[in-house]
């Protein structure tokens, strides 16, 4: 049997779920009861009557599975699959931030650690930033943490004033604008449609800005048929099974960009052999300690209530 159907069979023994990001590699996708963006999988989180949540995305992801499913047992392939966006932000360092601002609100993205999330009065994807946002009284000053570049689209979009914190994501600040122009000249019909996570030139170059599963609406809606993806390359498995006629490119990343292109390399710490022997023993599960747990589930719980 490949590896592939043991895990399939595992699953149904072990009565778990498998919830894999847009940005897993297209084999782990193939596998899962759902694929969806970050926004999606927490729903899907939360709302599961399996024992075992697997998650195949990186840590945060886990997390906010535990925080929406705290009775069930949520594992994930690797630890070591961290995000730069969590990891610019220390709870302590947040708190510093926020005792500056007593009177500002503290919205988070939720690509943030359980500790962060502790801390926030809000919690956003790239889904509903906006409307959690235009949400919050216009009397209310915030702060946004740590995505500059979702901050600044947020406060062109909302037209709040906002202190940002200064974090980003390796993956959608290593796109070449230089190389998109090439691009351009070559597919000059083509539309370029951008994750919010992207730098402001970027996004200013872009013709529609969205989630995951925005990006993913918008190609199979479109009566266009050529797009310059600018998001992790993932997703282009997803998309183009959705629009097998239409041509995915993805945007250009500068060569001395660490991944080979566009790819995660945090994302991509999970393979196929890793989801199995996850399943297999259970480990490595994700455990969140009950006071930080109690905290940090509100403003997930809040958004979720906001966002159905
Ligand atoms: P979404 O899934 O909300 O589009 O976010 C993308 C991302 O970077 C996840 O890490
Ligand atoms: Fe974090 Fe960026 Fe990777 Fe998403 S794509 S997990 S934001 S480093």
């Amino acid at each position: 049997m490949n590896i592939a159907n043991k895990i399939l069979e595992l699953k149904k023994e072990k009565n778990a779920v498998l919830l894999a990001h847009y940005y897993q590699y297209p084999e782990i996708q193939e596998i899962a009861d759902f694929v969806g963006d970050s926004l999606a999988l927490s729903k899907k989180a939360s709302e599961t009557d399996a024992d075992i949540i697997l998650f195949a995305g990186v840590h945060f992801m886990g997390e906010t599975a535990k925080l929406l499913s705290p009775h069930k047992k949520v594992i994930i392939p690797d630890l070591a699959a961290g995000c730069s966006l969590a990891d610019s932000c220390s709870a302590s360092d947040l708190e510093t931030l926020r005792n500056e601002y007593p009177d500002h609100t503290v919205v988070t993205y939720i690509n943030c650690s359980a500790e962060v999330k502790a801390l926030s009065d809000y919690v956003c994807t790239s889904s509903n930033a906006v409307e959690v946002i235009n949400n919050i009284p216009k009397s209310i000053p915030i702060i946004f943490a740590p995505d500059k570049n979702l901050g600044k689209y947020l406060i062109k979009e909302t037209r709040r004033d906002m202190v940002l914190w200064d974090g980003a994501c390796v993956v959608h600040e290593a796109f070449s604008f230089d190389k998109l122009m090439d691009l351009i000249r070559a597919y000059p019909f083509a539309e370029i449609i951008a994750h919010p996570e992207s730098e402001p030139h970027f996004l200013k170059t872009a013709h529609f800005v969205g989630s995951t599963a925005a990006l993913l609406k918008y190609v199979q809606t479109s009566n266009k048929t050529e797009f310059i993806i600018a998001t992790e390359v993932g997703i282009i498995h997803e998309m183009q099974k959705a629009v097998p006629h239409k041509t995915l490119i993805p945007a250009p990343t500068d060569e001395d960009n660490t991944c080979a292109c566009s790819e995660c390399a945090f994302m991509k710490v999970n393979t196929l052999q890793k989801v199995y022997d996850c399943l297999l023993n259970e480990t490595p599960e994700i455990l969140i300690e009950s006071t930080v747990l109690e905290k940090a589930s509100k403003p997930i719980e809040a958004m979720l209530e906001f966002s159905y």
